[in-house]
């Protein structure tokens, strides 16, 4: 099994792939769109699951989104169709880091793509690149709400806690107007949801030849989790504006 039809698999009952619940979806779109008639990009947008959201809470916005994953591109134009919104979004196979626009949006969107950038300040300088004048930034990536092991760092990446990315973000010039941090139950709820999604695949599907190596997959991962980083890893998603005067 590729990585693509693992990440397909596991987040079947949890499609946005970062440890936000959908109420708290909703609330940071509400906060990024406020006049309705946006124009939006989301750079890695997977299956598009933040722009379709977007594209069906308003009407009057209009999308597009970028990633290097040509299945989750086509599942997202696919699910576009089906919630009649496809006229209203562009979808790009590229790198994000990679991507051009004649035309700025009013709001970037990033949610666990930053490692596509090399971390989440990079991740704000392209945003920033594609940023129309008094445009917003929506962001999500992990921070360390603990000190982590090693091994959880050689896992996950290099962290800072929640206090010091944000001062590192202020530093670049962004003011943040709102933000969210996961919840325990956020967090729980969205690795009980990968692991078991890939594990009971397994158990439903016992005669395909990847059975056995989905399940070895999902115990593996639901180990590491419980193991090595549940306990430092946070999550954190911010609203930024450029502060006057940084540019
Ligand atoms: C964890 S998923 C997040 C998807 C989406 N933002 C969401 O929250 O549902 C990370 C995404 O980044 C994409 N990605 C990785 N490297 C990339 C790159 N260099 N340019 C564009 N997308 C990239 C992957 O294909 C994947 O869809």
């Amino acid at each position: 099994m590729n990585r693509e039809q693992i990440s397909r698999i596991a987040h079947t009952e949890h499609p946005i792939k970062s440890p936000l619940s959908d109420e708290s979806v909703r609330r940071l779109l509400e906060r990024g769109l406020p006049r309705g008639e946006e124009r939006v990009l989301d750079l890695g947008c997977g299956t598009g699951e933040w722009l379709l959201r977007a594209l069906s809470m308003r009407p009057g916005v209009r999308a597009e989104g970028v990633d290097i994953s040509e299945d989750a591109l086509a599942e997202a134009a696919a699910a576009a169709s089906d919630l009649g919104v496809r006229d209203r979004l562009v979808l790009h196979h590229r790198k994000a880091e990679e991507f051009v626009s004649e035309e700025p949006f009013d709001v970037v969107l990033s949610f666990g793509a930053a490692h596509a950038f090399g971390g989440l300040l990079p991740t704000l300088a392209a945003a920033r690149r594609h940023l129309a004048p008094g445009g917003l930034v929506l962001i999500g990536d992990g921070f360390w709400e603990r000190p982590p092991s090693r091994e959880a760092v050689e896992m996950l990446g290099d962290f800072t806690d929640l206090a010091t990315t944000v001062d590192r973000v202020v530093a670049e010039g962004w003011t943040p107007v709102d933000g969210h941090v996961s919840t325990r139950q956020e967090l729980d709820d969205y690795e009980w949801a990968c692991w078991g999604s890939l594990a009971a695949w397994a158990l439903d599907h016992p005669d395909d030849p990847d059975s056995g190596e989905a399940l070895r997959t999902a115990t593996a991962r639901r180990t590491e989790w419980l193991r090595v980083y549940r306990d430092p890893f946070g999550f954190f998603s911010l609203v930024l504006r450029r502060t006057p005067g940084s540019d």
